[in-house]
């Protein structure tokens, strides 16, 4: 994810953008570079690769001035060369911009700018908008800003800054973040607080749709139609651990929190406003999805959980068989790939031993290799043919939360995909599950704020393993099934609790005989073809005194006669519904391990990345 600093102030702007970037270098980039007003003229310094070598290009030609901008930029347009780094200027070197999001409607505008005569020297959707920006400049940048935008489709936090009103930067946001830090006589632009928390501590949040102009006296707050926003203060005082981790007592939280945002991540510039799924990385051609004889999958841990996930939709959406194998037992058997299969490596880091052995034999035996994985330029990323980055920005903590859900996303825009393409996707819920998918960042959001519900259920297992009872039981059928499973690998691994996850329908052939007076059992129900099924089930185990927390959708009446805990999530598409089910999980695993004091972001025993066997 890009990242994005700005200044204006008393001192040299130079310095101060580069140290803000450095703070912004755990999003992730693969290009720097900044901007400075000097002497009423634009001057540039911008490289691929680390800072490093931004820093190197800054000794032999420094910059200086009292107003910068700068960025870090995570390739999404074009290749991640010194062209395509940000800052891009117009022709004329009169205007300059950073941007972080996609530009939707990119190939339209640069088709009718380059009708109209202008060159580009980038391969990036951000060039068109400093082209708009300086043509509809007159005498205002602001103004220029607002006309710009409004041609453009998409998401973006956009910072501009012209040698014509050398005293100011503007900016606006749509859906990417940005955040004003305010300091004496001096004021800071950047994607996040941790940017600039060491140099003010005041703040004021720039929400979606509005536009700030700020100079070295303040920020003006206004909105993209150019109505005055009254915005309070917002003082940080985070500690340096905290600030970290972004105010959040650890970074487990943190990621469970920032899903909302890491979902229009993975969507931005993916579903076009037609219909279609557009996948960058994946180039497959049509002979070989017409004619693919069948799809596996490959995972462990998480990942596993999510491929689970993406068996079910890719079943349901492109009419082939579809296999799935843990990566550790897939490399050892003797399994019949087919040629001309797809194999899909799911990975957060890339770079586990057993998946990418896994992957290997795969493609020996003839199968097209896709990965699905959150780091570029990864192992799995190198060795595949075909990669779908989940965008999900780093992932700190030990249990995974964001990467997975970020890998359901990514499941879910190829199932779209490939459906449409094979022609086997119904039209119907194509249409249903990609308006769905739109919206789940703000469903996400609503999930995120029943923290009390789960604390309650968390403390009812932190409580049982006070009295002695460490089991938890985790039930559901298809889907809700492939959710509990997850949901159990996270409650295990921080909570330390012993917990099983199972189909449903599998409790009376043997576990049944261990549910006793106040077991836990967390049951999800979000899949209404089995949902009376599971319910049987349910009764079953409340028959036998079971502790029972269900996860259903919002408008589920029946649920109240048999759940002791009811943690409810916005109706959505059934096949969509995982993503929003394991928030709830996710938290419970979070608190009853807070609870019950264990060392969350790094629980025992585990490493982040198994890269050995
Ligand atoms: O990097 P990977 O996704 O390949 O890692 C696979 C598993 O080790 C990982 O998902 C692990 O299960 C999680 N950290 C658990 O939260």
């Amino acid at each position: 994810m890009c990242g994005i600093m700005g200044y204006v102030g008393p001192g040299d702007a130079a310095p101060v953008v580069v140290d803000g970037l450095r703070r912004l270098e755990y999003r992730g980039y693969d290009s720097a570079g900044i901007a400075v007003l000097s002497d009423g003229a634009i001057k540039v310094a911008k490289a691929a690769g680390k800072l490093a070598r931004l820093e190197e290009l800054l000794e032999i030609a420094p910059v200086s001035g009292s107003v910068g901008i700068g960025h870090t930029r995570w390739a999404t347009h074009g290749p991640p060369n010194d062209l395509n780094a940000h800052p891009h200027t117009d022709p004329s070197g009169r205007f300059v911009v950073v941007h972080n999001g996609i530009i939707e409607n990119f190939h339209e505008l640069r088709t009718e700018l380059t009708a109209a005569g202008q060159t580009f020297t980038s391969d990036t959707d951000t060039e068109i908008l400093v082209h708009l920006v300086a043509l509809e400049y007159d005498g205002d940048l602001a103004d220029a800003v607002r006309k710009a935008v409004a041609r453009a489709r998409g998401a973006y936090a956009l910072v501009v800054m012209t040698a014509e009103e050398p005293d100011k930067i503007v900016a606006v946001r749509k859906t990417s973040p940005m955040v004003i830090g305010i300091g004496e006589n001096e004021t800071f632009l950047a994607s996040d607080i941790p940017a600039v928390l060491h140099r003010t501590r005041r703040f004021k949040l720039i929400e979606d749709g509005e536009m700030v102009i700020i100079t070295q006296a303040g920020a003006v707050i206004e909105t993209i139609d150019g109505d005055p926003v009254d915005r309070d203060e917002l003082v940080v005082d985070w500690d340096p651990g905290q600030a970290e981790r972004g105010g959040y007592d650890h970074f487990m939280l943190k990621e469970i929190h920032e899903q909302p945002n890491a979902i229009s991540e993975t969507l931005q510039g993916r579903l076009e406003t037609d219909g279609d799924v557009v996948l960058d990385g994946v180039d497959l051609t049509d002979e070989f999805v017409d004619n693919l004889p069948a799809v596996w999958l490959t995972a462990c841990g998480t990942a596993y959980h999510a491929a689970l996930v993406g068996k079910r939709l890719l079943e349901r959406t492109l009419a082939v068989p579809v296999m799935i194998e843990y990566a550790h037992e897939l490399r050892y058997s003797d399994p019949r790939i087919l040629p001309g299969s797809l194999m899909i490596a799911v990975s957060q880091s890339g770079e586990t031993a057993d998946t990418l052995a896994a992957a290997r034999l795969a493609k020996q035996k003839g199968a097209r290799l896709m990965a699905i994985t959150n780091v570029v330029g990864s192992s799995l990323a190198r060795e595949a043919d075909d990669v779908l980055y989940t965008r999900a920005g780093p992932e700190i903590a030990v249990a995974s939360t964001k990467a997975y859900l970020t890998q359901l996303i990514a499941l879910h825009l190829l199932a779209l995909h490939l459906g449409q393409r094979r022609g086997t996707v119904d039209l119907e819920l194509a249409i249903q599950l990609e308006s769905n998918l739109a919206e789940l960042p703000t469903a996400a959001q609503r999930v995120l704020e029943m923290e009390e519900q789960v604390i309650e259920s968390a403390q009812t297992l932190a409580d049982n393993f006070d009295n002695g009872v460490d089991d938890v039981y985790f039930i559901g059928r298809d889907l809700d099934y492939a959710v509990a499973t997850e949901g159990s690998l996270k409650l295990k691994e921080i909570s330390y609790l012993h917990s099983e996850a199972m189909p449903a329908g599998e409790l009376k052939h043997g576990t049944l005989a261990l549910i006793t007076e106040g077991m836990p059992v967390i049951v999800v129900l979000t899949q209404t073809h089995v949902y009376e099924k599971t319910l049987s089930a349910l009764q079953e185990v409340k028959a036998r005194g079971a502790h029972v927390t269900a996860v259903v959708y919002e408008d589920d009446e029946l649920i109240a006669e048999f759940a002791d805990v009811v943690l409810r999530i916005p109706r959505v598409a059934d096949l969509i519904a995982p993503v929003l089910a394991i928030i709830p999980l996710q938290l419970l695993a979070y608190h009853s391990a807070r609870i019950l004091g264990h060392d969350i972001d790094q629980p025992r025993n585990l490493a982040k990345s198994v890269t050995v066997e």
